[in-house]
């Protein structure tokens, strides 16, 4: 955690490792404080000249080195803080390393780690070389032999990848196992676990007739909350047999849960490990999000089998290969799950609202991200620190750049391509250029004479694309006119770069017609009707010439999103009315509700900002009421048509940002569109109840949704009846999304003291269970005259501990991301207690405090007062002494 002088590593600069390791038998001796690991490799060079054999490791004692049983001398080695070089070697050898490691006190959660009872591995993307000295890098693949030996009371059950192949009983109480992985693997994949677990599992079949276990474990005593998991886990192994034709390679499949724990989860070769964030879930204790994010991220780690492990990356500048295509793969997993068993109406919503999510989180995470000092392609071209790089560009845009390719090659070509994929490449470690090499195959051979040359821009370039449309109407001719043009700024590190000149991009554009009186108009196009057309803009501009269009057309853009762009057109108000009620593509129809909003948002927040008194657009009102009474809409995607755009989304369209006018416009038009939809909002109140026995499923969790959002209008009022009402719901709420529904819009807009009331009962109530005080400390960090001083005094919770990183971002994170009003307090406390965290943080777990770093990252582009402040704290950080290479790179790259 020292080095203040960042060695930056160029995508350009990849050499190939000299040496095969073919085998890896690794031996554990776990202990706390002490673990001993013996680690022999079956080397051998692929040249027939001598190179040196470098190995990798940090914070590691080595003890002894030998070859082919022969010890190592001092002189015959070298050793730093990052690497044990062994000079000169060639032919084959055995390479038998002992090194000793911490697992205790290793608070970075990175390598072989303690947490509550139990031990614990994060390898990826640099933590074996925190377990031993390694060629720790993607396209060093071996097979490996594990024993793990340990105390057999504290830890009766021994885990690594693969097969069990023995167990025996040791002297002293202790005990081994040996795990045997047939499959050849990165370190990265690597992982171990031991401890007490409870223990839920099931046999399924696959679709070739072979027997599987499937397996999670949890803490002690939690062995009632992994239902869902498992049944997600079996959803997402019968999804990939049918959608891909890809099945489970093992004979078992392990998902363990821990507590302390960096991000989501990680696909370690058949033993998957999982926050626990993403495993446990109970009607008491989860809410409809934790159970769709579960079965999202079990969708996710399980894809990984294939996209990641099966087929790896050979260098981490390739991270998108497999992070991009499996989010892809997840995303369309839990579609399909949320479609299931719907007509096809509701199916069509409930798709539009996966989407709708989705594209919410590519816009609050990465459009913000692709226009800041962190900007950068998906496939980067150089970093200082990797793990600032699982970026939502990598993984979200990343995913749009692989569902653009499903677009344009259609589904049954996008599964002819990933056919190809696999048989061309499994078992290796590939570039992005592999993987797009093989969809171009697929894409030239179904459309002679088209490539996907142009494509290639959306990996070597950043930056989110404006896509301007412009639209003529020629009444005479009944020809309607569209012109497309793209442009996209330098951002980051290309505006640094001499003369750098942006490529156009390949953009698929779909769009349709919608008549004045709200009807989807039929197109031709490519020689069939259609009311949906898709447009390949490829140049900086091109138009289009639709006939027989009998009246001036409403545009309906960019449906179902379908490239990561910004758009620009001048639709009136009066003609997003008529999108926002009539649109048939309910994406759209979504879009269209976003738009008229924003503007409206943004007006009001421009006139607050010079200190204006605002009025309500009454169209926006009107439009509320259509879409709070359109019968034909179910509940779940009205909730989405009728959440105002956020405070993050808004922001990306002010210059310069005034977060506090953003956060009180939106408290002004919330307010008017309470009171003026007073008895709507109650009505709706009551018809969206969900009795009975608790399920997770689309319809349910829409009906809550909307019934949530319903309190949440009233109470921005304070209406007394609704108040009365979500005191009734929080009691009587017999699943957890209704309890914290209830609970957060109370703690939101209500300053009675029955809202400490509630909030010291639920803490009574859930205090052991740490995912639901995680919930607790959240709301908090949230609510209304929250600032660091709240947060302070509840950093002194006994509850509270900066070590666990689910806990931080409960509390820390929550607020310094989403507490507008709080962080930006004029009095720079904010800022000071941001600048105070990352620091601490960085103490402990440099990952986590880079993370938090981020929050500033578009510090620049905020009103000057503001921006001083940020600046300023900016400036503390960086000069603090001892800072990690993972906090520095991500200040110092915000204060270029
Ligand atoms: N491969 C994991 C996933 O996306 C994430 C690993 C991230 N590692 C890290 N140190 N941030 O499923
Ligand atoms: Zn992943």
């Amino acid at each position: 955690m020292s080095s203040n002088t960042p060695t930056t590593i160029h995508r350009l600069d990849y050499r190939e490792y000299p040496f095969n390791i073919e085998n890896v038998a690794l031996h554990f001796d776990l202990h706390e404080t002490s673990t001993r690991i013996t680690s022999t490799l079956s080397v051998s060079s692929k040249e027939n000249w001598p190179a040196d054999l470098v190995l990798n490791g940090e914070d590691i004692r080595l003890v002894a080195v030998s070859i082919n049983g022969k010890a190592l001398g001092e002189h015959q080695y070298s050793l730093n803080e990052q690497t044990l070089v062994v000079p000169s070697l060639q032919g084959q050898f055995e390479l038998s390393i002992v090194s000793e490691c911490n697992p205790q006190e290793n608070s970075t959660l990175m390598g072989l780690y303690v947490s509550g009872n139990s031990f614990f591995t994060q390898c990826e993307a640099e933590g074996f070389r925190r377990i031993t000295f390694f060629p720790d890098r993607p396209d060093v693949m071996s097979t490996y032999t594990v024993t793990i030996c340990a105390d057999k009371a504290r830890y009766p059950y021994l885990l690594s990848n693969g097969n069990l192949c023995a167990s025996t009983d040791l002297p002293d109480g202790r005990h081994q196992a040996t795990w045997e992985d047939p499959f050849r693997k990165p370190s990265y994949l690597f992982a171990l676990v031991a401890g007490d677990f409870d223990i839920r599992e099931k046999h399924a079949t696959t679709q070739s007739g072979r027997e599987v276990l499937l397996q999670v474990y949890s803490d002690k005593g939690s062995g009632h909350q992994t239902e869902w998991a498992l049944e997600s886990l079996e959803n997402a192994m019968k999804w990939d047999e049918a959608r891909f034709g890809l099945e489970l390679d093992l004979d078992r499949f392990m998902i363990v849960a821990v507590r302390d724990f960096n991000m989501g989860a990680m696909e370690n070769k058949g033993l998957n490990i999982f926050n626990a964030a993403y495993v446990l879930a109970d009607p008491n204790t989860a809410t409809d999000a934790n159970y769709e994010g579960i079965e999202s991220v079990i969708g996710h780690e399980y894809f990984h089998n294939w996209t990641g492990n099966r087929i790896t990356c050979r260098d981490w500048f390739q991270l998108s290969l497999k992070e991009g295509l499996t989010v892809f793969r997840d995303q369309e997993f839990s579609a399909d799950m949320m479609a299931r068993n719907l007509d096809a109406s509701a199916a069509a919503s409930a798709r539009a609202i996966k989407r709708i999510d989705d594209v919410t989180r590519l816009r609050t995470a990465q459009f913000p991200e692709d226009a800041g000092p962190m900007a950068h392609p998906i496939r980067p071209e150089s970093y200082q620190e990797i793990a600032n790089f699982y970026t939502a560009t990598i993984y979200e845009k990343g995913a749009e750049v692989i569902r653009m390719q499903h677009t344009l090659l259609g589904e049954e070509g996008f599964r002819a391509g990933m056919d190809e994929y696999f048989s061309r490449h499994d078992g290796q470690a590939v570039t992005c250029d592999d993987f797009i090499n093989v969809m171009e195959s697929v894409y030239t051979q179904r459309n002679p004479g088209k490539d996907l040359s142009l494509f290639r821009n959306w990996y070597s370039q950043a930056g989110t694309p404006r896509v301007t449309v412009q639209l003529a109407y020629n009444e005479a001719q009944q020809r309607c006119s569209i012109t497309l043009s793209q442009s996209c700024a330098p951002v980051g590190v290309e505006k640094l770069q001499n003369g750098f000149v942006k490529k156009p991009f390949h953009i698929p554009f779909s769009m349709g017609f919608i008549s004045q009186s709200g009807q989807p108009l039929m197109l031709q196009f490519e020689g069939r009707p259609q009311t949906t057309v898709l447009l390949e803009l490829i140049e900086e501009s091109q138009t289009w010439h639709f006939d027989q269009i009998s009246e001036r057309p409403i545009p309906s853009l960019l449906r179902d999103f379908s490239a990561p762009v910004i758009v620009d057109y001048p639709w009136n108000q009066q003609e997003l009315a008529i999108l926002c009620a009539h649109d048939s593509n309910p994406f759209a129809r979504w879009e269209a509700v976003q738009a008229l909003s924003s503007n409206e948002l943004l007006r009001i927040a421009a006139l607050l900002a010079q200190g204006g008194q605002p009025e309500l657009d009454p169209a926006l009102l009107q439009v509320w009421q259509t879409n709070l009474t359109d019968p034909s809409l179910d509940a779940g995607y009205r909730a989405w048509l009728l959440t105002l755009p956020s405070e993050k989304v808004l922001a990306e369209r002010m210059t310069p940002i005034e977060p506090v006018a953003i956060a009180r416009a939106r408290d002004f038009v919330r307010e008017k569109l309470a009171n003026g939809l007073l008895d709507l909002w109650q009505q709706t109140l009551g018809q969206n109840e969900t009795p009975g026995r608790y399920s997770p499923d689309a319809i349910s969790a829409g009906r809550r949704s909307l019934k949530n959002l319903a309190l949440a209008y009233l109470l921005s009022i304070q209406n007394p009846s609704a108040i009365q009402a979500a005191f009734a719901q929080y009691q009587n709420a017999s699943n957890m999304t209704d309890r914290l529904g209830a609970l957060s819009a109370l703690v939101s807009h209500y300053e009675g003291d029955e809202r400490d009331e509630a909030l010291a009962q639920f803490y009574e109530q859930w205090q052991h269970d740490p995912l639901v005080v995680d919930k607790w400390f959240a709301l908090q960090a949230n609510a209304r005259h929250t600032n660091a001083q709240t947060i302070l005094g509840l950093m002194a919770h006994p509850a509270f501990n900066l070590r666990n990183p689910n806990r931080a971002r409960s509390l820390i994170f929550q607020f310094c991301i989403n507490n507008t009003e709080g962080l930006h307090k004029s009095d720079g406390s904010g800022y000071a207690f941001w600048a105070d965290q990352v620091i601490a943080l960085d103490g402990i777990n440099p990952e986590i405090a880079a993370r938090l770093a981020r929050v500033m990252d578009n510090w620049s582009r905020y009103a000057p007062a503001l921006k001083a402040g940020m600046q300023q704290a900016l400036k503390r950080v960086e000069a603090h002494p001892g800072l990690s290479k993972n906090v520095f790179e991500i200040v110092s790259k915000a204060l270029n």
